[in-house]
């Protein structure tokens, strides 16, 4: 297991140690590769938006850091992932309990065909985080709240999450990854389903997750990675090109490729 010892960021952008961190990381789909020796840091309670063109790796990425390529055939993934310091890809790692602590955001809302509080008391169930059902209750209000979407379902918990709209399921499924207490929560398109003013509504409760949680998202639009970010990534056929301060990347990027994109030249 390699562990890397307490460290500021390496782009200097921060003094704090990063909450995760990504050394030399190649992916390869089969023979063919996806992601190039990328090396990144995550900082804790901040929001890093990964960006770039369809098809550069931005997925791929995301799912190296809490280990959902482990499920597709033929990946192979070489280079070091740690979340606090430890290796997330090290045999003694229990995958499970790892998904817990790196919950996930998926871009079509997927709500579990069960009620509005089976959905979010379902993660608390299976990890056994609770010892009554008065706790139960507690985790699920809260969850819910935290997703700011108490008021909508709190009169409709026993229904089904289906019959919720598009905006209030992404929500419950941010309510569902935030009842186990995740540390580090990733969204790969988390609005691209939903309409403007539901956009706005899980734009905002990002922002307020970010008190507490480590937040990675990835955004095919510009406006909403400079709306939620603090940091941004910018990759481009499998390399990650550029990363800073989200202000920077749009206002100063340095490297030719990102400027090309963010002034809307390619992609
Ligand atoms: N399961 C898979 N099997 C084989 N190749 C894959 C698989 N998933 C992705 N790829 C390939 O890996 C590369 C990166 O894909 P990825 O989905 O990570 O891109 P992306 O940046 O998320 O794109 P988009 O913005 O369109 O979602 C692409 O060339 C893609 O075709
Ligand atoms: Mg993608």
């Amino acid at each position: 297991m390699a562990v890397v010892t307490a460290r500021a960021m390496t782009d200097g952008t921060s003094a704090q140690a990063p909450k995760m961190a990504v050394r030399k990381l190649d992916l390869f789909y089969g023979e063919s590769q996806a992601l190039y020796e990328v090396d990144l840091d995550i900082a804790e309670k901040q929001v890093t938006a990964l960006i770039g063109p369809s098809g550069c790796g931005k997925s791929t990425f995301l799912r190296c850091l809490n280990r959902m390529n482990d499920t597709i055939d033929g990946v192979t993934i070489k280079g070091n992932v740690t979340l606090d310091d430890r290796d997330i890809y090290d045999k003694a790692i229990d995958v499970v309990q790892l998904r817990a602590r790196i919950g996930m955001v998926f871009q079509k809302p997927n709500p579990f065909p069960k009620s509005i509080y089976d959905n979010v008391a379902y993660g608390p169930r299976i990890h056994g985080l609770v010892n009554s059902r008065d706790e139960l209750d507690e985790v699920v209000m809260t969850s819910l709240e935290k997703a700011g979407l108490i008021k909508e379902v709190k009169d409709r918990m026993a229904e089904p999450a289906t019959g919720l709209s598009g905006g209030q399921q992404q929500r419950l499924c941010i309510a569902r990854a935030v009842a186990v207490s995740p540390e580090v929560i990733l969204m790969d398109e988390p609005c691209s389903a939903l309409d403007p003013i539901a956009t706005a509504k899980v734009e905002e409760l990002i922002d307020e997750l970010r008190s507490n949680y480590t937040i990675v998202i990835v955004t095919h639009s510009m406006q909403q990675a400079a709306r939620v970010s603090q940091r941004t990534a910018f990759f481009h056929l499998g390399k990650l090109v550029e990363v800073g301060d989200t202000d920077q990347i749009f206002t100063n990027p340095k490297d030719e490729r990102t400027k090309g994109y963010i002034t809307g030249r390619f992609g």
